[in-house]
């Protein structure tokens, strides 16, 4: 089999080139490597088929981004085993939301919408790891909740928010999935309180949540309407 694979030079005026590669494998890497080298209107013929730049484009930006993903991910767990666990500090609400987005990437991608509203000076004190884990618990149990939703005229989607109100600081995390019901309200904090399946859920992600909200000074609060949203609030105490 033969591939040929033909490029512009970056150079105006230098013309096309033609390189023949033997098989698909080796032309594609011909073409991603002159795209990387700067080259335009890279096409590989052969197999019966041409493919253009933009094909390439799509997966030379895929590559990029796993590669950015792949270093966040790497910074994100060299903080979280810090040995310095313990530590409060002013941490940046956006932030926090961001890291544990990215924990969560794959869980939400494609399936989810995300919206967030967070202003990049809001801050609170608090232990970054730690509240990491709050927000990643949060988002994780919305993505569970969203599963058992047979979606039909609305799109899922969580929304994180975040504002200053009376001099507190307000985080509300917010699903639009199945709601929960009012009998469980009361008891969805409790460790071991769950309604999921057995080998599931152990029920202590909210427990956790809240002893962690409770350790920065803030409270953590929920409403709900059934088959319409869940939302958790965090309050956070006003700075003195
Ligand atoms: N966003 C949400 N929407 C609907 N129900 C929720 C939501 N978040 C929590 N719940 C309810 O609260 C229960 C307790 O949540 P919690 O995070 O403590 O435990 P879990 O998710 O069941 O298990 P674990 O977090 O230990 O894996 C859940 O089983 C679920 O019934
Ligand atoms: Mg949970």
């Amino acid at each position: 089999m033969t591939f040929i694979v033909q490029a512009n030079s970056y150079k105006p005026g230098e013309g096309s080139f033609t390189v023949t590669k033997s098989t698909r494998k080796d032309a594609l890497e011909t073409a991603v490597g002159l795209l990387g080298q700067g080259m335009t209107g890279v096409t590989i013929m052969g197999d019966g088929r041409t493919y253009t730049t933009p094909e390439f484009a799509e997966i030379l930006k895929d590559i990029e981004e796993g590669v950015k993903r792949v270093k966040n991910i790497v910074s994100d767990l060299r903080s979280f085993s810090h040995p310095n666990t313990d530590m409060m500090e002013e941490v940046k609400v956006a932030e926090v939301a961001a890291t544990a987005l990215r924990f969560l990437g794959n869980e939400l991608k494609d399936r989810v919408q995300i919206h967030q509203q967070i202003s990049e000076d809001l801050m609170i004190e608090a232990n970054k790891n730690k509240m990491t884990q709050v927000f990643v618990n949060l988002l994780q149990n919305a993505s569970d909740a969203m599963k058992t939703k047979p979606y039909a005229n609305e799109t899922p989607a969580i929304s994180i928010e975040g504002r200053i109100e009376d001099g507190r600081t307000v985080v509300a995390i917010r699903d639009n999935g199945p709601g929960i019901d009012p009998a469980n309200v009361d008891k969805i904090f409790d460790p071991f309180f769950t309604t999921r399946d057995v080998g599931e859920g152990m029920g202590l992600g909210l427990s956790i949540c809240y002893r962690i909200v409770e350790e920065c000074g803030g409270r953590i609060n929920v409403r709900t309407e059934p088959g319409r949203f869940a939302e958790f609030l965090l309050v956070f105490p006003r700075k003195t």
